[in-house]
């Protein structure tokens, strides 16, 4: 008989993106803010802490397209996108959301930044 590996329960994909020195435009890691750099960081420590890790996948990925809002980070399954994320925050979700079940409404984009996936079919030539 097989043993089965598990599949992740949720990815994490925290946007690790910095923009060039002297580039006007915001970005999630910033270099004025140097605790912005950190974020990844720590949602990996606190789901090692927490014992979760491998069944909640953390990821760095480049730009996810809400710069304005940044530091981001998107929950997945769910499609979830956080932003204007802290150390603090970060831990919130993870108790609340990733463990408890409970999505942090409060830290969610707004709706008028996200609103419904247009789906590919539609838009293909
Ligand atoms: S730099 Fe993070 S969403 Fe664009």
């Amino acid at each position: 008989m097989l043993n089965s590996v598990n599949q992740p329960a949720f990815f994490i994909f925290k946007c690790q993106q910095s923009a060039p020195p002297g580039m006007p435009k915001p970005s999630c890691v910033k270099a004025d803010a140097p605790e912005t750099a950190e974020l990844f960081q720590h949602i990996a420590q606190s789901l090692m802490m927490k014992g979760i890790i491998g069944t909640v996948t953390p990821v760095q990925t480049g730009c996810l397209s809400r710069c304005g809002q940044g530091p981001v980070m998107l929950v997945e399954p769910g499609h979830t996108m956080y932003v204007g994320l802290t150390k603090e925050k970060i831990d919130r979700i993870i108790e609340e959301h990733i463990i408890g079940g409970n999505v942090v409404q409060e830290y969610v984009i707004p709706d008028e930044l996200w609103g419904e996936p247009v789906a590919p079919a539609s838009i293909a030539r």
